[in-house]
């Protein structure tokens, strides 16, 4: 039997009823941007995550591209971002007028310390970026303490739990990614900001809609960046059972660890104080390709993600570290596996995928 490396539809099939009547119900309204689901999905959102505003907006791209121009970064400034994650959290800050400046991660957490964040930091340091990645909770408070504002990239961490409250709760506002294959996935694109502070909220609704309060006089350049209220829809229904599904990701985790997958590669080691939904359960090992073929022989799906760190990739050439190095990068990207792992994995498949493990290292 194989092991697929994400499971996006299982967990949502028993949700089809209701997903197809919500979906019926704002065809019968006609209202298809910004209407009564989005507003209402805002709220709930909001309340999930712990902040005191959420606002939908297209994509988690644009999401952290708008948190940046809300907290006024343009040209001249600096955005501190680990170059071990996805590619989009460090694509989205030149489109502000701002240099990405890359910051190296822990290996053994995959994100940024405040003290890898300090190392990089200028007095030209507008905000930094705090990529929860794979599930994981960065330091958010450790690094807002060094006297720059937080935006947290929370796209890959859904449902994750950290000492200080969810993700999106932690720093001076967040972004969140509702791309299909996420935690909490959309039908389409769709993504959200989330922030506790009034002043902020209003700058991201004004900019998100055009650059305009009242849709008649026009403030800033903005952006046309909305949630559809097809996927707020969908996304309402879906919310509630985020709970459960990161409930189990967390479990699937420790499944892993408890059916002795530690003894054969490195396990991802959840920051201190920190119950991480898994998006992607990464481990790592000296020969991670070798491993992901043979796992792959043997019907389980694997994948190395980000072998190429952001500040390698082509587009970036013209931003690079201000440190000779980025050790924990090389590190992570050289050795990192991604693992089966999603809401409706069953502890069967994940003693398939630990005994195949197990096998192709013997
Ligand atoms: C860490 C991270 N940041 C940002 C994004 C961008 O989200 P989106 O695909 O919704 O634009 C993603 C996912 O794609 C991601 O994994």
């Amino acid at each position: 039997m194989t092991v697929p490396l994400f499971d996006p539809t299982t967990s949502i099939e028993p949700l089809r009823d209701r997903i197809e009547a919500a979906l019926r119900q704002v065809i019968a309204n006609g209202q298809f941007i910004l209407g009564p689901n989005v507003e209402a999905f805002e709220s709930e959102f909001a309340a999930f995550v712990g902040a005191g505003d959420a606002i939908g907006v297209a994509n988690g791209t644009e999401a952290i591209t708008i948190a940046l121009r809300a907290l006024g970064v343009g040209p001249g400034d600096e955005v501190i971002v680990p170059s071990f994650s996805y590619y989009a959290s460090a694509e989205a800050i030149p489109p502000t007028g701002a240099v990405p400046v890359f910051c190296d991660i822990d290996p053994a957490t995959y994100v940024a310390t405040a003290e890898q964040v300090k190392a990089v930091m200028t007095p030209r340091t507008k905000a930094v970026i705090a990529v929860h990645l794979f599930g994981n909770v960065a330091p958010v408070a450790e690094i807002e303490a060094l006297g720059v504002p937080v935006v947290e990239d929370c796209a890959q961490a859904a449902g994750s739990v950290g000492p200080e409250g969810r993700p999106g709760a932690l720093g001076a506002i967040a972004s969140h990614s509702f791309y299909p294959s996420k935690n909490l996935g959309a039908f389409g694109d769709g993504g959200a900001i989330t922030t506790s502070d009034k002043d902020l909220a209003e700058r991201v609704r004004m900019l998100r809609f055009h650059g305009s309060r009242d849709r008649v006089t026009y403030d800033e350049v903005g952006f046309n960046s909305r949630l559809d209220e097809m996927q707020a829809a969908i996304l309402r229904v879906i919310l509630p059972q985020l709970p459960d599904w990161a409930a189990r990701r967390a479990t699937a985790g420790e499944t892993y660890a408890e059916l002795g997958l530690g003894d054969l590669v490195t396990l991802p080691e959840p920051t201190a104080g920190a119950t991480p939904a898994w998006h992607l359960y990464v481990v790592a090992s000296d020969s991670p390709d070798q491993l992901s073929e043979q796992l792959s022989a043997s019907g389980i799906e694997s994948r190395g993600y980000y072998r190429r760190p952001i500040h390698l990739q082509p587009a970036m050439a013209a931003w690079q570290p201000a440190v000779d190095s980025l050790p924990g990068t090389d590190e992570a990207a050289r050795r990192h596996l991604a693992l089966p792992i999603s809401a409706s994995i069953t502890d069967q498949q994940i003693e398939q995928v630990v005994t195949a493990t197990r096998a192709a290292l013997a």
